[in-house]
């Protein structure tokens, strides 16, 4: 390692507040694709006493002039470095005016300003605005702006934060307009959008009587496409407003699609930009899921207004202050929008796939980080969903109604504020008078706490014990770990399947939640007349994994009985994981599943007592990554496997039963309602059941696939025919690709079923598709669609044992890294997980890490990842 190429770490214990604080700040941008002149006016005042210069960030930048009231500055009263302007001998209160040049089109990262399909847009967060004009490019300098924008009449749209003050034509076929936000806020949230779109318009009076315009902004001839995004926008303004008190503060609320993004949307004030992917949807081209995700996005974006906008972080280590708390708040909203059980599922299963993976793996990191070297790799499922359960948690020690008062303690002390996670758990537990000094761990500590649990009957005491205790293994990042506040949910059950009351010595518990705070900890519950069995984390109360011994008969038990949808899923997963393991132990290819299993999944394909949608997660076999994740060391094609063969094993000895439920399920025509999700999301579980085990009970694919009027059923039946190899499979793609080559966005889902072939020639088929018109490796999309997808869920090909999987994304990854290096660092992921995999495959892999950080001008982004996974 060449030391001098080491970038920095930045640490949390190293904050200080800043030494000049930005009043107001005036934008001014020329823009031409080529050449954008910013003109940036800012009004600065010393913070404090002390002579230090004034330090500005900036990337990229030219630097056209530079003023200080007015005045154009000597050369010797400041200096440029690649990173920094700094300015010396300064008086206590100035204005800087700051020229530069910046070129839109060659701006591949996606950050600044850059070009996306010929309009102009920015992302600033993390540190993006640094790469549009020198500033104090930090959280926690808050400052008025106004923005003026300039740029030729094919640009209809000139858009910006707050509130627009003029606009009027100038000569040579050019235009302009001002815009002004009223509220102070951290460059981060700056925006600028400037185009040409269909612009849909509604509006919404909040419950302080203010009209608010909305306008939808989406790419010429997609206006029907925005319509249910829109709609979405309403609910969440008064979901908001009805669930926790929070109104709009502005007249104007936009929301731009665009098809050039590196994540999902970003919650600019007034002026949010959206990856198209969250915004588009009709009935045949998008999917349930995707209905549901854009809903979960656009209230996502909307609730940061309050949770990050009116009160922001003070420095990015803070970063889940707005995240976890605005993912705490958009799965609530989902969950009061649809199902809340099944919503739950889906959002557990996220945690223990995706983040138990990440606390395993080398970039593990507490929900709060202590060190960074590139802002962007921590916007993570760390700082996001398990921010959001820390959220949960608090909830649930709270309660609905202290949580409520909580939060309006926060937002009357920190309104305008830039503050950190402690401020917010203090408000909370001043709000409560409950006591949360153990439980901050969460916030300092990584990992993924292990609790056991054994249990012991006294019959003449007639007592119930419930013995726990925790341990949080070691993380890449920290060896030190202490015992966690768990909120741990219990149930108990009698033999008939009666839930049993929850007695202590004195009398009932008001809660079924207990105070697991120690390293072991006995719990006894009293008035007990049998051996009951434990509902352990229920709802899962806590982002840990659970350990007890339960045998086969008590887990089918839970499914049958246990009130609880993640109480019952979870059982049947562990039944099917547990049989799955046996399977691997023993070195076999292939499984059948016992009795036991087969009843219980055939009592809930016939059950009517049930949601459809929660039999169809409940009877889910649990992914290869779910199963990787629960082993510390395994032979990945060998689990992948006997995964299938689980799922095959339940097609063949289920088929009349199954073919008899999906004979009931007829959703009618396409609606985007609970009832008919539920009724598509079981008719595609069975559907890939059948094309498991039994083809022959298979429905003609191909007619229904013609005949169903939505995506939803068309994608389920592709996927299955991909999956399971099925004959009709290159007619259906076929027929796909004709119906929609013109629509990149649409074509995802296309490229997506191909990159999870697990047929050999997968990767031949995915080196062609490079070719493809609708392809490009500079659109995010795109990539994470084709490539991303067959890293991280196409266990058979990605994982070849003669190592092609790891080459073809190493070659996309050494591609990406100078085109878009926060894309890189995200889909190299699947191969920094190395340790997990057999030593072939650990060799191979780490070969392929080698050769990234051998690269010469390695980005920050991949040098961060790598370097950590290869350290392990
Ligand atoms: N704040 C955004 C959100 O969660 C995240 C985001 C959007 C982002 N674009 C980004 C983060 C670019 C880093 C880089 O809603
Ligand atoms: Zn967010």
């Amino acid at each position: 390692m060449k030391t001098e190429q080491t970038p920095t770490v930045k640490r949390l214990v190293d904050y200080r507040p800043p030494n000049f604080t930005i009043s107001t700040v005036e934008l001014d941008f020329v823009l031409d694709e080529s050449k954008a002149i910013v003109t940036n006016r800012m009004q600065v005042s010393r913070a404090g006493r002390h002579n230090e210069p004034l330090v500005l960030d900036g990337e990229g930048l030219t630097l056209v002039s530079l003023a200080i009231d007015g005045q154009p500055l000597p050369a010797e009263r400041f200096q440029c470095s690649d990173t920094t302007l700094t300015i010396s001998s300064l008086p206590e209160c100035f204005e800087v005016t700051v020229v530069t040049e910046i070129d839109p089109k060659a701006n591949t990262s996606l950050e600044g300003l850059y070009l996306s399909e010929g309009s102009y847009c920015t992302q600033c967060e993390a540190e993006g605005f640094r790469k549009i004009t020198y500033y104090l490019d930090r959280p926690d300098v808050l400052a008025v702006f106004t923005t003026r924008i300039e740029a030729d009449e094919k640009c209809s749209y000139l858009l910006s934060n707050g509130n627009k003050t003029e606009e009027g034509r100038l000569p040579d076929g050019r235009h302009y307009a001002s815009w002004h936000d009223p509220h102070p806020k951290p460059c981060y949230l700056f925006a600028l959008v400037a185009g040409e779109f269909d612009l849909l318009c509604d509006s919404y009076r909040t419950t302080e009587g203010r009209d608010v315009a909305l306008q939808l902004f989406v790419d010429k001839g997609n206006k029907p496409r925005g319509e249910f995004a829109l709609a979405a926008l309403k609910r969440s303004m008064a979901w908001d407003e009805q669930r926790f008190g929070l109104a709009y503060d502005l007249d104007i609320y936009m929301v731009v699609a665009v098809d050039f993004f590196n994540m999902g949307a970003m919650e600019n004030k007034g002026l949010n930009v959206f990856n198209s992917k969250y915004v588009l949807a009709e009935p045949q081209s998008a999917t349930d899921t995707d209905y549901h995700n854009i809903e979960a996005v656009i209230g996502h974006e909307y609730f940061h207004n309050w949770t990050g906008n009116r009160v922001t972080c003070r420095d990015w280590f803070q970063l889940s202050l707005k995240e976890g708390l605005t993912v705490f708040r958009d799965q609530e909203f989902s969950a009061d929008m649809g199902s809340p059980a099944v919503n739950r599922l889906q959002n557990v299963r996220v945690i223990q796939t995706q983040q138990f993976a990440e606390d395993a793996g080398p970039m593990a990191h507490p929900i709060r980080p202590a060190q960074v070297i590139e802002m962007n790799n921590f916007y993570t499922v760390t700082v996001y969903n398990k921010g959001s359960e820390v959220i949960r948690m608090i909830h649930t020690l709270l309660g609905e109604a202290s949580f409520r008062k909580g939060m309006d303690l926060y937002f009357q002390r920190h309104d305008g504020q830039a503050v950190t996670c402690d401020d917010f758990v203090l408000a909370m537990e001043d709000a409560s008078g409950i006591d949360l000094t153990t439980f901050r761990r969460w916030y300092s500590q990584s990992g993924t706490p292990e609790v056991t649990v054994t249990d012991s009957y006294d019959e003449v005491r007639e007592c119930y014990t419930l013995n726990c205790t925790q341990v949080t293994p070691t993380t890449a990042d920290q060896t030190e770990k202490a015992p966690q506040h768990i909120p741990l949910a219990i149930a108990l059950y009698a033999d008939n399947g009666e839930e049993l009351p929850l007695n202590d010595q004195v009398g009932e518990l008001q809660h079924s939640v207990l105070d697991f705070k120690q390293t072991a900890q006995t719990f006894e519950f009293f008035g007990i007349k049998q051996k009951p069995t434990p509902a352990l984390l229920v709802n899962f109360s806590a982002p840990v994994k659970l350990h007890f011994d339960y045998t086969e008969a008590d887990l089918a038990f839970l499914v049958k009985h246990a009130s609880d949808a993640y109480v019952k899923w979870s059982a049947l997963q562990s039944l099917l994981s547990e049989a799955i393991f046996a399977a691997e132990q023993k070195g076999l290819d292939s499984l059948v599943l016992s009795d036991v299993i087969i009843a219980a999944c055939e009592a809930l394909i016939k059950t009517t007592q049930l949601d459809e949608a929660i039999v169809a997660e409940i009877l889910s076999v649990p992914s290869v990554a779910t199963l990787i994740e629960q082993r510390s060391f395994s032979d990945i094609s060998r689990l992948a496997m006997l995964r299938d063969s689980a799922v095959r094993c339940l097609g063949e000895r289920l088929s009349e039963v199954i073919s008899a439920r999906l004979a009931t399920l007829r959703p009618g025509p396409y609606q985007y309602a609970a009832k008919d999700v539920a009724q598509r999301s079981l008719s595609g579980v069975l559907i890939s059941y059948l094309a498991a085990g039994a083809p022959t009970h298979l429905p003609d694919i191909v007619e229904r696939f013609n005949r169903v009027d939505n995506m939803t059923e068309k994608l389920a039946l592709l996927a299955a025919a991909n999956h399971w190899q099925l004959s009709c499979k290159e007619r259906l793609l076929s027929s796909y690709e004709a119906a929609w080559k013109h629509d990149p966005l649409v074509m995802d889902k296309w490229l997506s079923i191909q990159a999870l072939s697990p047929a050999d020639g997968a990767i031949s088929t995915i080196r062609r598709l490079f070719d493809y018109e609708v392809f490009s490796f500079s659109n995010p999309n795109r990539v994470r669609a084709l490539v991303g997808t067959f890293a991280a869920s196409n266990p058979y090909q990605f994982h070849r044992i003669d190592g092609e999987g790891y080459k073809l994304l190493t070659e996309v990854v050494i591609k990406l890294n100078k085109l878009n290096p926060q894309v890189a660092a995200r889909i190299i992921t699947p191969l920094t997980q190395w340790k997990k995999m057999d030593v072939t495959r650990q060799g191979l892999m780490k070969g392929c890490l080698q050769e990234v950080l051998a690269l010469p001008e390695l980005s920050k982004d991949l040098f961060e990842i790598v370097d950590k996974s290869l350290a392990q």
